[in-house]
């Protein structure tokens, strides 16, 4: 059974070497947790995808410990990722860049752009560094979550979730809770102009301010779909429950709202987060209660705004019930 791991500095060194031995480590990022592996090592990667349930034609995000290491990975790049580098990194933002030969297709499925990303959780920055030390080049890790339902903010929710899938020599680093609590922002790079695949703490505006450009931005509704981001994908990041958005509760439907925002009667509260930033990062605890708890519908209210609300609403309109 593969278990989860407090993060002392010994830990973290064996964890470096369980995935350079091509092992599966889970471990924690500002955003949410990762289940990461070497990104060279296909039979690793091969092993990985099964884990997750991901059709293999969805690529990974590369992490790496700094940008030094960016130039092994991406080519071509352009002036203004060197500044979104430069001032949000290490954090919660993913750049698509053109692949150099190092990025085989088993990680970009088979597109010729690469994910890449440098976190900012200590255990994560800790975990590649050492990785690095052994001479690993960058650790491919999507969410910890099986494909299209609720990624995991804390290490119980990976093992609740991936520990009947994982082998006994794969492991889960326990750094706490995420902070952010929702995916980086995706940033596709390879363009004149930033365009915003995936909504994240790092916003539209963040990043015009830093690079003087006008930002575009996929229409996060439903119609306009691309397969360059598979987290784009109609049904995504969804729990058992259906999420009804905006509707009264019946008796005995969860809810989630703001804290001014009162319980109807007969609602089972999950969340009354404070503001958007703490919204964001409980969300996916409360979709995950709302399982634990075995409720069949959960009535969830979004936030307003241009910050945070905007990867909220993102996702919660993926996770909402279609009939
Ligand atoms: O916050 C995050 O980004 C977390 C933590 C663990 O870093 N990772 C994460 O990975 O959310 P994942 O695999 O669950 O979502 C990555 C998204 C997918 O929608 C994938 O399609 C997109 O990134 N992606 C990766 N490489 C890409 C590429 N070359 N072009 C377009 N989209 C890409
Ligand atoms: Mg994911």
């Amino acid at each position: 059974m593969t278990h989860i791991s407090s993060c002392t500095a010994s830990t973290l060194k064996d964890a470096a070497t369980s995935l350079r031995s091509g092992n599966l480590v889970a471990f924690p990022t500002e955003t949410v947790y990762g289940l990461g592996v070497d990104a060279t090592n296909k039979a690793a990667v091969v092993h990985l995808y099964q884990v997750k349930g991901r059709p293999s034609d969805h690529p990974l995000i590369v992490h790496i410990s700094s940008m030094a290491n960016l130039d092994k990975w991406a080519t071509e790049i352009p002036e203004y990722a060197i500044e979104l580098g430069r001032v949000f990194w290490p954090g919660p933002m993913t750049l698509i860049l053109p692949k150099t030969n190092l990025a085989k297709d088993f990680i970009t499925g088979d597109q010729d752009s690469v994910g890449l990303r440098v976190p900012s959780h200590p255990v994560a920055s800790a975990l590649l560094t050492e990785f690095e030390e052994l001479g690993g080049l960058g650790v491919a890790a999507p969410s910890a979550n099986r494909f299209g339902k609720v990624s995991p903010t804390t290490a119980d929710h990976v093992f609740e979730e991936l520990s009947g899938y994982l082998s006994p020599t794969d492991l889960i680093l326990d750094g706490g809770s995420c902070q952010v609590g929702v995916e980086s922002t995706i940033i596709n790079c390879t363009q004149n102009l930033p365009e915003i695949l995936r909504p994240g703490a790092i916003t539209a505006t963040m990043i015009s301010d830093v690079t003087g450009l006008q930002v575009n931005q996929l229409s996060f509704g439903f119609n306009k779909l691309t397969i360059k981001a598979p987290g784009l994908l109609q049904s995504h990041y969804a729990p058992k429950a259906k999420v009804f958005l905006s509707t009264t509760p019946n008796s005995g439907d969860g809810f989630i709202a703001l804290n001014d925002i009162s319980t109807p009667p007969g609602a089972i509260r999950l969340a009354s987060p404070k503001d958007n930033k703490e919204y964001a990062q409980i969300l996916y605890q409360a979709l995950r209660l709302a399982d634990n708890k075995k409720l069949p519908n959960v009535i969830v209210i979004p936030p307003t705004g241009d910050d945070l609300a905007i990867a909220i609403c993102d996702r919660l309109e993926k996770s909402a019930y279609k009939s």
